[in-house]
């Protein structure tokens, strides 16, 4: 597998960091409608999202299957799903639960499942992926986005290099862990998990941000307390510092434009005509 970093810990989180991954979660959001519509969700399905985080999208995916459908947010993180359940409705609904064990559902219980800006925090992908294909009903869906190891997000470039500059290495060399996965290894494991017809396509994303400051709480929100984890009080200052100045390569007129990558994917369980 390919790794950047180290370990991930579910341990960490806050709802100090859950408040401000919902206040600022929109990124995501919106990387994630790039999901819904290949997807192909359509009114009366039942769905699975998978790292639902506070729900922005899983609520977005109520919303297009409609009443007739159902929609179920999983997420490790427990104030993530307390902020998720205040949308909850009959057809929505929230629980803590991981990846690698959906063993609550039952085989062919969905129509699509799908993991936003998540697989790249799950250590055990062939476990995630085989649990996701006995829950799929013959023929249905699977979308992901991934980081690519071959190509990480700008803001994660600067900041190893920001970590280089105050002179830290080794196990800080990264701000935080990220497993990330590359085109032929996921579909590879893809095909071991038994999912057919799968295609990716690595897109650039732009984002604009404020100012560093305003990265830097967005970074700390979504990596749920592993940001900067290990570092020393002294040390964490010093990498925001130098990250700080190097950001100002990022500058244009609308705040700090920078690009992130993320690998999108789908495949879809064989056994019935095929849904997208
Ligand atoms: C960057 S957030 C994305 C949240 C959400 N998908 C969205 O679009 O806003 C990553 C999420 O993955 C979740 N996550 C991490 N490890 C997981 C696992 N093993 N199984 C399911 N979710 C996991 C985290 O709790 C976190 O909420």
């Amino acid at each position: 597998m390919s790794q950047l970093g180290g370990a991930i810990s579910l341990a960490q989180d806050t709802l100090a960091l859950a408040q401000a991954y919902e206040q600022a979660g929109i990124l995501q959001f919106h990387h994630g409608k790039f999901l819904i519509g290949p997807l192909a969700l359509k009114a009366g399905d039942h769905v699975l999202d998978i790292g639902a985080g506070t729900g922005r999208l899983t609520e977005f995916a109520a919303g297009v299957v409609g009443p007739t459908g159902r929609v179920i947010g999983l997420d490790p993180l427990e104030y993530r799903i307390a902020i998720a359940q205040l949308r909850q409705t009959e057809a929505l609904t929230f629980e803590t639960g991981r990846a690698e064990d959906l063993s609550r559902f039952d085989e062919n219980t969905f129509d699509a499942v799908y993991l936003n800006s998540v697989l790249h925090w799950i250590e055990d992908k062939a476990l995630a992926l085989n649990e996701i294909h006995r829950v799929l009903k013959p023929g249905g869906r699977l979308g992901l986005n991934v980081q690519d190891p071959a190509k990480p997000h700008e803001s994660r470039a600067l900041l190893r290099k920001a970590i280089q500059q105050i002179g830290l290495g080794g196990r800080h060399a990264e701000s935080h862990p990220v497993l990330g996965v590359g085109d032929d290894e996921l579909r590879r494991l893809l095909s071991e998990a038994g999912f057919i017809e799968y295609r990716s396509e690595l897109r650039s994303l732009v984002e604009i941000h404020r100012d560093a400051d305003s990265l830097l709480k967005w970074s700390e929100a979504s990596a749920f307390g592993n940001f900067l984890d290990g570092f020393s009080e002294a040390e964490r200052t010093a990498v925001r510092l130098a990250f700080t100045d190097l950001l100002e390569s990022k500058r244009v007129p609308e705040g700090l434009r920078l690009e992130r990558y993320l690998r999108f994917a789908f495949a879809h369980k064989g056994g019935a005509a095929r849904t997208i």
